[in-house]
């Protein structure tokens, strides 16, 4: 069987979530690629810190081991932030590696270069997990509805705060409380405020803006107000006129302009948006012809962001752009299991 070598960079909540997804199913990721994936190095700031249940793995604090080694095919960031990741990422593609990535602060506020670097190398950039988490929703916007002209983008994309807000309402936790609690179950972003403040779904929704409508819409476009000045009292006023207090995100074309917004917003109890609780996520779009459709899912914490990383790594490795990808190399899925007669 082919070998197909990657590198990570970033070992924590995603980064683990990453690597445990690909050690408990190594042999269905077999099955499904007839690769090989081999995590040929792990980039971490601290390679001497303990990392209990994640030992043995090829760390290294030195990117070049990663950009300078050729025999490595996609590099998978996991890191956060602007820079450095940034700065790697345009790396690895000159280089002409492929690139994963759950990163939305870059895909955000990419610039041109990002691509210019893609185009030079001919390779590609899968981050699918930069927006909802688990949910699938960037490659079926990118895909599965590319006939469609999109007119509405709206959802509830920020893990962290939706969870804050559950817990307030449903639960009577204090604000601090549950955050403190999303962060110990790693919805939390490194910097919190990035959540709580709402640039994390400002971001997220630049990404989806950018790839709805066609116009390059950059976080810094997007009205921005998050929760952190929202009290219970808020909530319990909303409560008696069978109101939820939800962070939307809001993308819409209004006479060939874009309005893009992320605030707190009353949604009434009976809007499908409304049940949509703790760490789950819920994007809702409107195209032409499609009309309605409504993604929902987990949008944080490692098992879900994993689910989006995996299933970007295989179509990474299984892309023909893919340096090391043979020409002409098929994959055959083999169908093991036997399915039940029906009695
Ligand atoms: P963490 O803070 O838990 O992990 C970051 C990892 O990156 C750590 O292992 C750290 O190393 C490493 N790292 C950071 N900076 C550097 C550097 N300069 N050089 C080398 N290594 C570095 O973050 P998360 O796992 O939560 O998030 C990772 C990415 O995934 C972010 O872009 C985030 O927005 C995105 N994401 C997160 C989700 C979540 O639910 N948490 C969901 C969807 C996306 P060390 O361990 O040595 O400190
Ligand atoms: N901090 C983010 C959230 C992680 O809470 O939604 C997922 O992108």
């Amino acid at each position: 069987k082919q070998t197909m070598r990657f590198a990570i960079l970033g070992l924590g909540t995603v980064g683990k979530g990453v690597v445990k997804l690909l050690q408990e199913s190594r042999e269905m990721l077999h099955l499904k690629t007839g690769l090989n994936l081999e995590l040929a190095k792990v980039l971490v700031r601290d390679a001497s810190k303990p990392r209990p249940g994640f030992e043995g793995l090829p760390l290294t604090e030195d990117v070049s081991e990663i950009l300078d080694d050729p025999s490595i095919r996609i590099v998978v960031e996991l890191m956060g932030g602007i820079e450095p990741a940034r700065t790697y990422l345009v790396e690895a593609l000159r280089r002409g590696k492929t690139i994963v990535t759950a990163n939305k602060d870059v895909m955000a506020d990419y610039d041109k270069d990002l691509y210019d670097a893609g185009e030079i190398g001919d390779a590609e950039i899968y981050f699918e997990a930069s927006v909802g988490g688990g949910i699938p929703i960037i490659r079926p916007l990118k895909e599965a509805l590319a006939a469609n002209t999109m007119r509405q983008v709206m959802g509830i994309v920020n893990g962290t705060t939706n969870y804050i807000l559950t817990q307030m309402s449903q639960y009577g936790r204090s604000y601090e409380e549950a955050l403190q609690e999303a962060q110990a179950l790693g919805y939390a972003e490194p910097d919190p405020t990035n959540d709580v403040q709402g640039f994390d779904a400002a971001r997220k929704l630049a990404i989806l803006c950018t790839i709805c409508f066609l116009s390059r819409v950059k976080p810094g476009m997007v009205y921005t107000e998050g929760i952190t000045r929202v009290t219970p009292r808020d909530i319990e006023y909303g409560r008696r006129f069978g109101w939820v207090l939800k962070l939307l995100a809001i993308g819409k074309e209004v006479d060939g302009e874009i309005e893009a917004r992320v605030h707190p917003a009353f949604i009434p109890h009976t809007h499908p948006l409304a049940s949509v609780a703790g760490s789950f996520n819920a994007i809702y779009t409107v195209g032409d012809p499609v009309g309605e459709t409504m993604f929902y899912g987990r949008g944080a914490g490692a098992g879900p962001t994993a689910s989006a990383v995996v299933s970007d790594l295989i179509a990474a490795a299984l892309s023909k752009r893919t340096p090391g990808r043979r020409a002409g190399d098929a994959h055959t899925v083999y169908f093991e299991k036997r399915v039940l007669p029906i009695e």
